[in-house]
């Protein structure tokens, strides 16, 4: 950006509404974030008590809940407010799934809840984020020094992350950075024991020769097996909580079903939840208990997985859904939802949906709507059902109504 705000010239800089900004501007951001990175290493360096952040779960069946999540990046053009007031639980035992375009701030999310959101430029600036903990106790990790942070990441909350090629070290056998692991988090683990649980691992996964593959390096195995050297690498302390980033998108669609399957199995075989994030519907239908809808840093949508494809309230849901191949309708093209998410610097204070919505009203462009709940477990934000209007836009997209909905399903 600052290598073509050089050649501008400045008489267009006076009155340009773009987005472009000038040296000086960028000056005075970087100066503005420095002030910003030295307060927050402040508050870092600073002796934490344990009461500053333990909290309270709102409901015990839970093990994470986010609330009123904001994580921004503080960059030389302005700052990023890649999540934005993100609420939402996952229960015991469940998949939650997490749906949304490319940037909408899937991946940050789940960085913040690891505390693996890139500093200092990345910052929690508010909100919770509550862990009901193995031992019994309810932290905000929020809030967690990272010396607490140490003992509970890796362990109890586990993570595949969405490139298994640049999360694996290059220069380390595999097997040296799964014993690594468990060295680090299972009391009184020698080498050998070590060794056994990666390989026994490693074989869990469904690698053959499972000893060969703990004795290579990481370019000499497939991104199948790299993807699954990931998920045997986060599973070897029996996690409570895996956050599992598009752990199928590098992967064809056979070996795709092996690892939904294996994550599922896995599952069950611990007890523990699973936070999914996709941009893949199908692998949500068949794996997701809830659902959770984002865009731009905010969730428009969420419900249980039956609400969400039978009764999707927001219209960009109802875009994503009408946008999935359908195997009984012959198409020549498939749906695509028009225009583009609006600059995630500077967000407008409306709708930020407003600009690619055909159901959109004046309001739309006024104010952000409200969460509407529909059901316990089912809301959107949108200002259709603020004024109680009742969901016709469906057949205008070519869908069923939500009463024809019901009864088909029925
Ligand atoms: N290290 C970073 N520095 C600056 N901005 C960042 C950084 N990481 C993410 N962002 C910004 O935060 C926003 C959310 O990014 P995020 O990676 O969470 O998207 P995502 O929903 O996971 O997308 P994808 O589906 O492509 O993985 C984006 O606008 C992105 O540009
Ligand atoms: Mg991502």
């Amino acid at each position: 950006m600052a290598f073509f705000n050089i050649f501008k010239p400045s008489i267009i800089e006076e009155n340009d509404q773009s987005d472009y900004l000038t040296i000086k501007e960028e000056w005075r951001i970087s100066a503005e974030n420095k002030k910003i990175f030295r307060e927050y290493e402040k508050s870092r360096r600073r002796k934490v008590d344990e009461s500053e952040y333990l909290s309270v779960m709102r409901d015990s069946n839970n093990v994470v809940e986010f609330d009123d999540l904001h994580t921004y990046f503080y960059t030389d053009v302005g700052t990023v407010k890649a999540v934005n007031g993100v609420t939402f639980d996952i229960p015991k035992g469940k998949i939650v799934g997490v749906v949304g375009e490319s940037g909408c701030g899937k991946s940050v999310t789940s960085l913040s809840l690891m505390q693996l959101v890139q500093a200092p430029h990345g910052q929690i600036v508010s909100g919770s984020i509550r862990y009901q903990a193995e031992n019994g106790k309810c932290y905000d990790i929020a809030k967690m020094p990272m010396t607490e942070m140490l003992k509970i990441r890796g362990k109890e909350l586990a993570m595949i992350f969405q490139e298994p090629m640049t999360s694996l070290n290059p220069v380390f056998k595999i097997g040296d950075q799964m014993d690594e692991v468990v060295m680090l988090h299972v009391d009184g683990a020698t080498p050998a024991s070590a060794k056994a649980r990666s390989i026994e691992m490693l074989n869990l996964v469904g690698i053959a020769m499972a000893e060969n593959v703990y004795n290579s390096y990481p370019h000499e195995l497939s991104g199948g097996m790299r993807q699954r050297v990931m998920i045997a690498m986060g599973l070897s302390c029996d996690p409570r909580l895996i956050i599992a980033d598009e752990p199928t998108t590098a992967l064809d669609v056979t070996i795709q079903a092996q690892i939904l399957d294996l994550l599922r199995e896995i599952k069950d075989r611990i007890n523990g939840s699973i936070m999914l994030i996709t941009h893949d519907l199908g692998v949500i239908a068949e794996m997701a208990d809830h659902v959770v809808v984002m865009y731009a840093g905010k969730i428009i949508e969420q419900g249980t997985v039956r609400e969400i494809f039978h009764e999707p309230k927001h219209p960009y849901t109802v875009g994503l859904m009408r946008s999935k191949p359908n195997v009984d309708k012959a198409i020549d093209r498939l749906y695509s939802i028009p225009g583009q998410v609006p600059n995630p610097i500077n967000m407008p204070s409306n709708c930020y949906f407003y600009n690619r919505c055909d159901k959109a009203m004046a309001i739309c462009s006024n104010e952000y709507p409200a969460m509407i709940q529909f059901t316990d477990t089912h809301c959107a934000a949108c200002h259709l059902y603020a004024e109680n209007k009742d969901t016709v836009f469906f057949e205008a997209l070519g869908m069923d109504s939500q009463e024809e909905q019901k009864e088909n399903h029925e």
